[in-house]
């Protein structure tokens, strides 16, 4: 069976914080963000609804499609508006839908995690998926905590998947877990995020490395034939290392946490609709998408574009 990613649509709040601005409240400085992250400024504002109603409305129209012609509405969000109801029937009625709608949490896996969702309801009946990433990660990051203000940050991103009898975008993916690392990357009811950063990058490079090596296996594909690269955007240093052990150059690496930071679920569909907008997005050639995030979750996934 197939799967064709027909139209993509992303979102990002107005509001730009520098890290010169962050610097003035905090113990540290736009030398040492720039440095151990990459990220020189990030985008704070809207809820995951606002935020996803936006992209999913550009992907909408960007597909061509309507509201009537979607079947099902994904959204991938570790930053509800609010614990029930979930938000993504909010967002399906504000697009005009009347489809099933539900929220998902995989963190920063999100939006892979619901792409192969997406796949799951087409092979089983469904016509076209709106897959959704939407995240208002600022509002659960302590602005005194400097360890998790100078990463995260605001966004959405969306596509809309169609099932194709006749071919397929999605070579392969492979997804994992491991709830023994849960406690690496929390957030409380009515607390804040928190971390143990390094264990993360440790572990972030090792498992993004072998779920996008077995995802090249599957799809039949080596490193040589992956001409783009579209990781969850964490850190500069954590796409450096994995790109460094998977033999792929950095120039085929997409980076956009120079200016989104770490958006979570939103990051992939963000790094993806900047590669599309510089035209490095080629018919026929072969991209990895890869993300990892707390919990800890991982998914990779191979696709060719159509
Ligand atoms: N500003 C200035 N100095 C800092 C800061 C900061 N924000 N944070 C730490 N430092 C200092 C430390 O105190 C330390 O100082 P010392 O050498 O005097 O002791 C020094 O900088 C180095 O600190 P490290 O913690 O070793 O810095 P590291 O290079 O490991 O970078 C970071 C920290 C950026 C958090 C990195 O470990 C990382 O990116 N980890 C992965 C994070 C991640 O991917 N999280 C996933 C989130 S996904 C989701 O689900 C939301």
């Amino acid at each position: 069976m197939g799967v064709r990613f027909k139209g993509w649509g992303t979102a990002v709040p107005d509001r730009v914080v520098t890290n010169d601005e962050l610097s003035k409240t905090l113990d540290t400085s736009d030398e040492w963000i720039t440095e151990r992250t990459g990220i020189r400024e990030r985008r704070i504002g809207g809820t995951a609804k606002s935020l996803g109603v936006i992209a999913g409305r550009r992907a909408l129209d960007d597909a061509g499609y309507g509201p009537g012609d979607i079947d099902f509405l994904v959204l991938a969000t570790t930053t509800p508006d609010r614990i029930t109801p979930a938000t993504a029937p909010m967002i399906a009625n504000e697009l005009g839908m009347t489809c099933p709608a539900m929220d998902l949490n995989a963190a920063c896996s999100g939006f892979m995690y619901a792409v192969r969702t997406a796949y799951g309801l087409l092979e089983t009946g469904n016509r076209r998926i709106l897959v959704i990433g939407s995240e208002n990660l600022s509002r659960w990051v302590d602005w005194n905590d400097r360890n998790m203000a100078v990463l995260l940050a605001d966004g959405a991103g969306a596509a809309v998947l169609e099932y194709d009898p006749d071919g397929t975008d999605l070579l392969s993916f492979v997804l994992g877990a491991d709830g023994s690392a849960a406690d690496l990357l929390t957030c409380e009811h009515g607390g804040y995020f928190q971390m143990d950063g390094k264990e993360i990058f440790r572990r972030a490079v090792r498992v993004v490395v072998d779920s996008a090596t077995q995802a090249m296996a599957k799809a039949g594909v080596s490193a040589e034939d992956i001409a783009l690269v579209v990781p969850h955007q964490a850190n500069i240093r954590i796409i450096q290392a994995a790109a460094q052990r998977l033999a792929i150059p950095m120039e085929r690496c997409v980076v956009v946490l120079d200016r989104y930071g770490n958006t979570s679920s939103s990051s992939i569909p963000l790094a993806f609709d900047d590669a599309r907008q510089n035209g490095r997005v080629k018919k026929g050639e072969c991209a990895l998408m890869t993300g990892f995030g707390a919990g800890m979750t991982w998914a990779s996934a191979v696709v060719r574009w159509s």
